[in-house]
């Protein structure tokens, strides 16, 4: 529970200003840069391409990248070059397996995410392809939304999977996180919060970031 590490959400910073943003919230003590990749197709906006990716990776700062897209036969090799670990939505493939694989042998940790409605049943079957589970606490596509509360159950659950199988695999929150609700969440198991709005704006991010990783209730 010590670790707990928090990964900026771009999506709600200055998209002008990528670089200056990038900076700002790694001074400020994130470990993480997530990236959300969005096709117009999977969820209806339409957000970042590898151009972006590969810039922002050369600032030596980890990169996180979302795909929340449906044609992974294109994004998984344009995105893998300039990411530390490439998360695909369950939903969006009938051949997850074979993507997993794929994304690992291209040498990037793997991530699959899962939309409210989904279930983590399926995740003994590729468990030994995952090394992180993304569990949206939001419906994906935009920023700024609130929180489902059940979805602290959903975390609990998946956490619990992965400890029956004694593997260590990060589970990862997104969406809606704040102070408020960070801590219930570090509880029931995750590692990684994604923050957007609530960090970018924040008068003091720093403070953002601390309130964040704190685990006493508020
Ligand atoms: C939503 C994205 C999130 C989003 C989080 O589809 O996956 O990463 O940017 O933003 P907040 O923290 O504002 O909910
Ligand atoms: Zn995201």
């Amino acid at each position: 529970m010590n670790d707990v590490r928090v990964a900026a959400s771009l999506l709600s910073a200055d998209p002008l200003r990528l670089r200056e943003e990038a900076l700002s919230v790694k001074e400020a003590g994130v470990q993480l840069l997530h990236l959300d990749v969005m096709d117009g197709h999977f969820v209806p906006p339409l957000t970042y391409g590898p151009g972006v990716a590969e810039g922002l990776w050369a600032l030596g700062i980890p990169l996180d990248v979302h795909l929340m897209v449906n044609c992974l036969d294109y994004a998984v090799p344009a995105f893998a070059p300039f990411s530390a670990c490439l998360t695909v939505h369950a939903e969006a493939t009938a051949h997850l397996h074979r993507v997993l694989q794929d994304i690992r042998e291209r040498g990037c940790k793997t991530g699959m995410a899962l939309n409210p409605a989904t279930s983590p049943d399926f995740l003994p079957h590729v468990i030994d392809l995952v090394d992180l589970v993304l569990v949206m606490t939001v419906n994906p596509g935009w920023g700024g939304q609130s929180y489902i509360p059940e979805m602290v159950d959903k975390v609990a659950w998946v956490k619990s999977l992965i400890a029956r199988q004694r593997r260590h695999i990060d589970v990862e929150v997104d969406g809606g996180i704040t102070g408020d609700n960070a801590a219930a969440l570090i509880e029931a198991g995750a590692d990684i919060l994604v923050s957007g709005s609530y960090l970018f704006r924040a008068p003091d991010r720093r403070k953002a970031v601390a309130s964040l990783t704190a685990l006493s209730p508020r």
